[in-house]
């Protein structure tokens, strides 16, 4: 029957796209750089989220590109070290760096380049409560 041909064609050809091997991404992956635009020492991670990380030499007080991979999490430089206690009611950071942030290959523009210590990530959350 043509009707059960064309079903056998596209069965066969459904079966061979789902054997391609399809690689997901674990969230928390950022590119850290010492210079602007990936430039200088760079190093790719992905981090446990929700956790300090610190950052070492070369990066300390040295890191002009900060750059989180695309799924839905954000991450916040801190001025200080882990484990350092912040006064500040804005905690330390300017805020969120996520994918879209529009300085992640230049934190000179606002001058933190010279001024992350540490930094954390979360998953970014689609409802008020948190
Ligand atoms: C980064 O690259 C963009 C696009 O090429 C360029 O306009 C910008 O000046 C560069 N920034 C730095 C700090 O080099
Ligand atoms: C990159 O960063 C990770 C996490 O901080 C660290 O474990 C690793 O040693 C670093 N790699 C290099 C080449 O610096
Ligand atoms: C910043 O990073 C560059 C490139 O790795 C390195 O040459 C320089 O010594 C670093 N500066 C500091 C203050 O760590």
């Amino acid at each position: 029957m043509k009707f059960s041909t064309i079903t056998t064609a596209i069965v066969s050809s459904a079966i061979a796209v789902s054997s391609t091997p399809i690689h997901k991404r674990e969230i928390g992956g950022v590119l850290l750089c010492t210079g602007a635009n990936a430039t200088g020492t760079c190093n790719y991670s992905v981090y446990a989220l929700d956790t300090c990380h610190q950052l070492a030499a070369p990066f300390h007080h040295n890191t002009s590109t900060f750059a989180p991979d695309g799924e839905a999490f954000e991450c916040f430089p801190r001025i200080g070290d882990c484990g350092s206690i912040c006064t500040s009611p804005t905690g330390c950071t300017f805020g969120s760096v996520d994918f879209d942030y529009a300085n992640k290959f230049n934190l000179g523009a606002i001058q933190w380049n010279t001024l992350i210590s540490s930094f954390d990530c979360s998953r970014k959350t689609t409802t008020a409560s948190s």
